[in-house]
């Protein structure tokens, strides 16, 4: 048995939700979303995330870019949330006008400008099996260093050839370490997901940090009623501090957990399918909602009680909750040195 090097404070502190934006999600790559929805000429989307306003846009040439949704103005969204196609990019406060390659264009009657210092302010982007990444930190390692082992992992399940089926959000009640000390232990799976653990066996579970616990890869096997459905080997991965996926057979979900101020968190999935059937796939999309809410329903008891202030320091079991030690760690390395 360890003590849990995070205190309680730290799920619930907003200087310390600062902290971690600077530091930890600035840092790192974070999923934006399917590529196939920015795949032609012009289209773009447009999506807040970890806290940043972004676009990602396909140019006319081709290539595919991300900003900031900042108007280099005033600081208006350029665009909504959401989603479209266009030649170029106005302003709707004063009408700054940007070409998809972020250059500015037009600023009508403001008077003397150097519009080439005034374009949208790049942030990096790029693509791995259809997922766009993104990353605010232009210093940051780029993406296929930061994936790790996960390419790797990854590589006995093709998603190629899946079919997109959809997106869902579910907004929880908990800091997003509260989350993601849940996501990286297999000990709650009976209790918290009891149809999960039936349809897998729960003696071949293999949990397997990788990049000193950047990477947790959570091995199974199907149990064979239901291994028509998914075949019979399935991957399932957390990547510090926001990136988590499952992989099967036949199945394919990627999911951004990003933090919503000191005491919440939003989680956003996007599945795809294989070879299965309009049924199946119904009930797949609909359990892998069901699994997230499992695991928001019990993480926003664990925030009850660490807001309560009763409560200091977790204890950690050195048998089945290591990965969560990690995960503190690597919590720790980060902004230990600049909160107290
Ligand atoms: S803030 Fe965009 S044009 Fe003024
Ligand atoms: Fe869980």
């Amino acid at each position: 048995m360890t003590a849990s090097i995070l205190p309680a404070a730290w799920y619930t502190d907003p200087s310390v939700h600062a902290a971690e934006r600077r530091t930890i999600f600035a840092a790192n790559w974070a999923l934006f979303g399917p590529e196939h929805e920015v795949a032609a000429p012009g289209a773009w989307r447009a999506a807040c995330v970890n806290g940043w306003p972004l676009i990602v846009a396909r140019g006319r040439d081709g290539v595919l870019r991300a900003f900031h949704n900042a108007c280099r103005h005033r600081g208006a969204a350029v665009v909504p949330d959401g989603a479209g196609t266009a030649e170029q990019l106005r302003c709707p406060y004063h009408g700054w006008t940007y070409e998809l390659d972020g250059a500015l264009a037009l600023a009508p009657r403001f008077g003397p400008l150097e519009r080439a210092d005034h374009g949208l302010m790049p942030v990096r982007v790029a693509t791995w099996r259809g997922l766009v990444f993104v990353c605010v930190d232009a210093a940051a390692q780029d993406l296929m260093a930061w994936l790790g082992a996960i390419p790797g992992l990854c590589a006995p399940f093709p998603t190629d050839a899946m079919d997109y089926h959809g997106t869902f959000t579910v907004e929880g009640r908990a800091n997003w370490k509260t989350y993601c000390d849940n996501t990286v232990e297999g000990y709650h799976l009976p209790f918290v997901h009891p149809r999960l653990t039936g349809a897998v066996d729960p003696a071949a579970i293999r949990i397997v940090p990788h990049d000193g616990g950047r990477t947790v890869a959570f091995h199974v096997t199907y149990r064979a009623d239901g291994a028509e459905l998914r075949g019979r080997e399935g991957l399932w991965f957390y990547r510090f501090p926001g990136f988590q996926a499952t992989l099967s057979a036949s199945a394919f979900k990627a999911e951004r957990i990003e933090p919503v101020g000191a005491g919440g968190l939003r989680s956003t999935s996007w599945q795809w399918f294989g070879a299965i059937d309009g049924a199946a796939r119904a009930d797949g999309f609909a359990w892998a909602r069901a699994i997230v809410e499992e695991d928001l329903g019990v993480c926003a008891t664990v925030q009850r009680t660490l807001e309560a202030g009763v409560f200091a320091r977790a204890v950690l079991s050195d048998e089945v909750e290591g990965n969560v030690a990690l995960f503190h760690r690597l919590v720790h390395d980060a902004i230990g040195g600049i909160v107290s």
